[in-house]
């Protein structure tokens, strides 16, 4: 319950809504009662003979009591429901910060999609519980007692009886709804696992139309929904089994009272407005009993909830910004990597160990190896997306002693997948900036990675959309927009992950030309596949497939000397004249 009550203290952050809400509801259900009571007494009053003439004065007592209630219930609603919703909002919205915010080992360890359907429905389920939930509970803790109360000072004998259906129903209830529960759990996952797996195969279209696969993902596609239908028949069953038995119980009680209330009535020992109170006054138990096994239902999963998301709430985040930051100066961009080393969280061994390099400001480091050595993990150790072992530093400062946002400022970082958000060309180029650029900037930025002439072609230029529902660019063109976004902040260090692996060579040793010739004081540090993307780099990092560092010079060091960088050398250089004839 423990948690479950911490998230109640949110509710109270809307103390004056929640409270005038809460106030509401013993006068909604009083005024119903009232009603009951008001009409009960008047069929009493007209068995006895009495004049009716105290009839249309009546009317106006149950109408004011009819406004009473409905304006009761709807203010009841109006306020707890919107506190609940303004509650989820919030919830959501922290949730979110704090997803964003935890570091990239987190998001590893976590698949995203998991992260994001839990988070929706577990806070669904709390706002469920501790919104409507109360609201209904506490009705039912004022219409339930008072009711009863009512019917024993009545008629104790006629209200022991009904009592006896009222507890069968509680009983069916208490077995009915957990299987309700369980089969509801079930459709939903199958919905989402149907919805999963239309999505992947939707986005992953060409693979599937590539191996001629279509016909098996709809076979697998129709199992999914045979899955689903068999669990949504069991929920309808269920469903069905439940509201027979309400039903049942609901309309045995009415048999009981009529039966013999009517006894009591005929030897005139129970007057018909009584009898009128009874049936009424049932109803008004009945409904919300029912409401208080559906609540109880819903308790275990609300709890279980709330400790999952108290449990990400509480994650913490080891990337935090220092106690004593560098103090706040220009970056120069040079960086001293000394015994560097990462290892994956349950790996077996580091993905890269044993980096010590030395670029100054304004050079430049090119990262190779074979696939897996370990290039794209260092370069996430340089951003702090990762936090490696060992020593980094730039311009002299250990990365942790950085503020985050000067770190992350100072870079430029293309990853490997240059991801792009379906949105416009220039709101993606305009990512990586600060400010809003102007049309000039963002038109050299355009030209300097090389996209000007494939832009004019667009259809509406730079403000063309681009993804889902927009042009889709090409392997190479996403690659060259990333580095634009990149290129957007005037990092002094620009980091590329292999970012130029889908354009020709040609347009690849242009690009660097501009990004390097352009301005000598930006440091670069690129990973790459091909070799000579990084021949003219100061220096090179060689990883091996164990990720040590298995040679480090320049160029025409490393090709001085037998092994991985020479071999590979030669291969591409031969692959590249080939395909040249
Ligand atoms: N999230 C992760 N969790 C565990 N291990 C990982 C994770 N990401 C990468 N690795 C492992 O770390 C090693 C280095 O991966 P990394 O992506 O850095 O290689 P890379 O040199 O960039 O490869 P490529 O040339 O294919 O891009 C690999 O063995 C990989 O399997
Ligand atoms: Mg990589």
């Amino acid at each position: 319950m423990k948690p479950l009550l911490r998230f109640f203290t949110r509710f109270l952050r809307h103390k004056r809504q929640l409270l005038a809400g809460f106030a509401c509801i013993p006068l909604a259900q009083l005024a119903d009662i009232g009603i009951t009571v008001v009409i009960g007494t008047a069929l009493d009053r007209l068995q006895k003979g009495e004049p009716a003439d105290f009839l249309p004065g009546l009317f106006g007592i149950i109408l004011g009591l009819s406004l009473c209630k409905g304006l009761f219930r709807y203010l009841q609603r109006w306020w707890i429901v919107a506190v609940s919703r303004y509650v989820e909002i919030e919830l959501k919205q922290e949730l979110f910060d704090k997803l964003v915010s935890l570091p990239l080992s987190f998001h590893v360890k976590s698949r995203s999609g998991d992260v994001v359907s839990r988070v929706t429905s577990d806070v669904e389920n709390i706002r469920m519980f501790l919104g409507p939930g109360v609201m209904y509970t506490l009705g039912a803790v004022v219409m339930v007692p008072a009711s009863i109360a009512l019917l024993f000072t009545h008629n104790a004998t006629l209200a022991l009886t009904m009592l006896l259906p009222l507890g069968l129903m509680a009983l069916g209830m208490k077995f009915f709804t957990p299987r309700l529960h369980t089969w509801s759990e079930a459709v939903q996952e199958s919905i989402a696992d149907l919805s999963a797996r239309a999505q992947e195969n939707f986005s992953g279209i060409r693979v599937v139309k590539g191996y001629g696969r279509e016909q098996e993902q709809a076979r697998r596609f129709e199992a999914a929904s045979a899955r689903n239908r068999a669990n949504q028949v069991e929920l309808g069953r269920a469903r069905g089994l439940t509201h027979a038995l309400t039903h049942a119980a609901n309309d045995s009680t009415f048999v009981v009272i009529l039966v013999i209330g009517g006894w009591a009535m005929i030897d005139r020992d129970l007057p018909a407005g009584q009898l009128f109170q009874f049936i009424d006054l049932t109803f008004k138990v009945f409904w919300p009993l029912i409401a208080l096994g559906w609540i109880a239902g819903m308790y275990p999963r609300a709890l279980a909830s709330a400790r999952r998301i108290e449990e990400l709430l509480n994650e913490r985040n080891p990337v935090q910004d220092p106690l004593e930051p560098r103090p706040a100066q220009p970056v120069r961009g040079e960086w001293e990597l000394s015994s560097l080393s990462y290892t994956y969280p349950g790996a077996a061994r580091p993905a890269f160990q044993g980096v010590s390099v030395r670029v100054r400001a304004g050079g430049s480091l090119g990262i190779v190896g074979p696939t897996g050595a370990g290039k794209t993990t260092l370069l996430l150790c340089l951003c702090r997306m990762l936090e490696a072992q060992g020593e980094a530093r730039l311009d002299g400062v250990a990365i942790p002693r950085w503020k985050l946002r000067e770190l992350r400022a100072a870079l430029g970082y293309v990853p490997q997948d240059s991801f792009l958000f379906s949105d416009t060309w220039r709101a993606n180029v305009e990512f990586g900036a600060d400010a809003p650029l102007g049309e000039e900037r963002i038109r050299e930025l355009a030209h300097l990675c090389a996209m000007d002439g494939e832009l004019a072609g667009f259809p509406d230029g730079i403000e063309t959309r681009i993804g889902e529902r927009g042009v889709t660019l090409s392997g190479g063109q996403r690659q060259r927009t990333a580095i634009a976004r990149a290129l957007a902040r005037d990092p002094r260090v620009l980091v590329l992950d292999d970012a130029l692996s889908a354009v020709d060579t040609e347009t690849e040793a242009r690009l660097l030309a501009t990004i390097q010739g352009q301005s000598a004081h930006r440091t670069v540090i690129l990973a790459a596949h091909r070799l000579s993307s990084v021949q003219r780099a100061d220096q090179i990092l060689v990883l091996g497939r164990d990720g040590r560092v298995e040679a480090q010079g320049t160029h025409a060091e490393l090709l001085a000397q037998p092994g991985w960088y020479r071999e590979t050398w030669q291969r591409q250089q031969a692959q590249s004249e080939l395909a040249r004839l």
